[in-house]
């Protein structure tokens, strides 16, 4: 792999389009800072990347991605202190996590420099558009595709790594409703699972469709193989409070071995909860809801945080969780995110300052 880079070129924008943000009303993932970071990987090797204004991108109709579906992404944050200083969270892990998708989808590595010096001069510029709002912060998108043209069912010889980024507000709005899915699965042993690919994502989205004909606005995935054991959501590892113990499924070939589970595995042990990573049977869940000893069950990742589950419908019926006033979710949130803006100690040394 070619590791050497030259320096990042950078082409600022004429007009920032900043002043026609609502930085106390933002959504999800849809308004985009002025600028983005664009690489080309052609004749075997990643050129240097550019940071451009942000714009549409011109592809040919029949580059790769739009047939074969060669393409993977990551989800991370920039977070800014009350003194102005920015931080990342664990950025080298989605480093090494595009990298294991990137294998997985015969799409080339991406040398640690193209990535972290890409990522830090992209938010250097872009800085200003980080919000301070409570709740808030900058999504990060670090995406690469197939832009190779032709309709050989093969690897393509070009892609794009580009990385945009998006002020962002909470992931979901009101009460999290989740489906146990029974029919459709989200992924199988040998398969694509663990890889963070776009079409794991588009896979899932018809089952959700019909999930939330039924008011849910999840589903939690279980096995393939008997839908047994519960396995994550569509944009979260899932956890499960069943007395005093923290339960999370082990990460498997199905299963994103997502940043946000194994620090809140890690705050959760540091914090004395007792904590146990085992697969964990759809029954034995419903059986704890109906004996009341199932307190909480809660989502984690990097847009969704730490997401409490209000409800999980199984087979026609609703299971209500309690509501706790002094629940995991709120403390191992409270902690992580902590952490992420630098208003507590990190002991782990998860904090990555600009
Ligand atoms: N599982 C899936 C399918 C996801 O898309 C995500 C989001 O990135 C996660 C889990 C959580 O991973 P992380 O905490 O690294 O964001
Ligand atoms: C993230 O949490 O960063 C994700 O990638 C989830 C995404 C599908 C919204």
């Amino acid at each position: 792999m070619n590791t050497t880079m030259q320096k990042i070129s950078i082409e600022k924008v004429k007009t920032s389009k900043i002043d026609q943000v609502d930085f106390d009303n933002l959504d999800f993932g849809s308004v985009f800072t002025d600028h983005m970071l664009v690489c080309d990987y052609k004749n075997g090797a990643w050129e240097t990347p550019k940071i451009i204004p942000y714009q549409p991108i011109s592809l040919e109709p029949s580059a790769k991605i739009f047939h074969y579906g060669q393409s993977i992404f990551e989800g991370m944050k920039a977070y800014k202190d009350t003194e102005n200083k920015i931080w990342f969270f664990r950025p080298l892990d989605n480093h090494r996590r595009l990298n294991i998708s990137a294998k997985r989808m015969a799409i080339p590595e991406i040398p640690e420099a193209f990535f972290m010096e890409g990522l830090k001069a992209l938010v250097k510029l872009d800085e200003k558009w980080i919000p301070q709002k409570d709740g808030s912060s900058l999504y990060i998108r670090p995406f690469i595709f197939a832009s190779g043209k032709g309709f050989h069912a093969s690897p393509a010889d070009e892609y794009k790594f580009i990385i945009c980024l998006a002020p962002s507000g909470s992931y979901f709005s009101g009460k999290v409703k989740v489906l146990i899915e029974e029919k459709y699965s989200r992924s199988a042993n040998g398969g694509v699972g663990y890889a963070k690919a776009g079409g794991n994502y588009a896979g899932q989205f018809y089952p959700t469709q019909l999930a939330a004909q039924k008011g849910y606005s999840q589903v939690i995935w279980t096995d393939d193989n008997n839908h047994e054991y519960i396995e994550e959501a569509g944009a979260m590892n899932i956890f499960v409070r069943i007395g005093d113990t923290l339960i999370t499924g082990p990460t498997s070939d199905r299963i994103l071995d997502g940043i946000t589970r194994k620090s809140i595995l890690q705050i959760a042990e540091d914090e004395g909860i007792p904590t146990e990573v085992r697969k964990i049977t759809v029954s034995e869940v419903v059986e704890a809801a109906k004996n009341g000893s199932l307190k909480e069950m809660f989502g984690a990742g990097t847009a969704a945080v730490v997401s409490p589950i209000s409800t999980f419908g199984f087979r026609d019926v609703d299971y209500d969780l309690p509501e706790l006033a002094e629940s995991y979710a709120t403390r191992l949130k409270k902690r992580i995110t902590d952490i992420q803006f630098n208003r507590a100690e990190d002991p782990f040394g998860w904090r990555y300052g600009l």
